[in-house]
């Protein structure tokens, strides 16, 4: 494994965080990091501890979409224990983390695409998801799982060509995996330590997302819904005018910019 290589030790040295990354489990290949994480959260894994894979068998997006993991991107997944006051700020935290990390270790101008899709000029390079199970009104645990494209040559994918993309592909470089999930774990501890300060992460994540002001459809419940988006409550629920002046409030849903 060469110096710039993911390992535990490679992320984790003089990391400066005092959580997030400070056990870190590197597998050659996983089904999804989201299973070994949630594995890892019912054996009590303390709070900060990632699980990288090489490569995923059975990564999973939101819906229950497959995610394509190959080698050379980044499939992680980090085990929390927050307040069950916090869970819906999850995904705008790690939204924007991944935001601020793309753009500091690229240069690239990522955009944010509700709920919590990356985009680098349009295209998909990253994406979020969380899961975990509440016991009462306490958060047994909590995994965000992160999945981002960074040597994967999209153009070899014919699927996904027209909507995806790479920090390779985009930057015209090899960036560099541990310097993204160095940033990346620095961050996420970072925007969760503000929680209980307050707003500020949803107010970041709402004014960040490409979607608002936009004509959308969105795919929701098996049904397709037009209309103008028009705002996000801090559930980050997504609220959607129609044009005989009625309005839809989406949990989760899948969006097309149309405008
Ligand atoms: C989506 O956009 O639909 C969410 C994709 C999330 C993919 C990541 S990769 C690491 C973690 N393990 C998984 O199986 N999924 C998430």
């Amino acid at each position: 494994m060469s110096a710039n290589d993911l390992s535990p030790a490679s992320i984790t040295d003089n990391l400066g965080t005092s959580f997030i990354g400070q056990r870190v489990l590197c597998y050659p290949r996983l089904a999804s990091t989201m299973d070994a994480s949630r594995q890892e959260a019912q054996q009590g894994a303390a709070e900060g501890t990632v699980i990288i894979a090489g490569e995923q068998t059975e990564g999973r997006g939101r819906v229950k979409r497959l995610w394509l993991s190959p080698e050379g991107n980044i499939a992680l997944s980090i085990i929390l224990y927050p307040d069950v006051s916090f869970l819906s700020y999850l995904i705008m935290l790690a939204s924007l983390a991944v935001a601020h990390t793309i753009e500091a270790v690229t240069g690239l101008k990522p955009q944010v695409k509700w709920p919590n899709d990356i985009l680098v000029n349009g295209k998909k390079v990253c994406g979020i998801l969380t899961e975990g199970e509440v016991k009462g009104s306490r958060v047994a645990y909590a995994v965000i799982g992160i999945g981002i494209n960074v040597g994967l040559r999209i153009a070899d994918i014919s699927e996904i060509s027209a909507t995806a993309t790479s920090l390779n592909d985009e930057s015209g470089r090899n960036v560099s995996r541990l310097d993204v999930v160095r940033h990346l774990l620095v961050e996420i501890e970072r925007l969760y330590l503000t929680l209980p300060a307050g707003e500020s992460i949803y107010e970041e994540w709402r004014d960040r997302l490409v979607t608002l002001g936009k004509r959308v459809q969105v795919e929701s419940g098996g049904g397709i819904l037009e209309g103008i988006a028009e705002s996000v409550d801090r559930s980050g629920a997504l609220l959607i005018r129609h044009s005989d002046g009625a309005s839809t409030r989406i949990v989760a849903g899948d969006v097309t910019l149309s405008g």
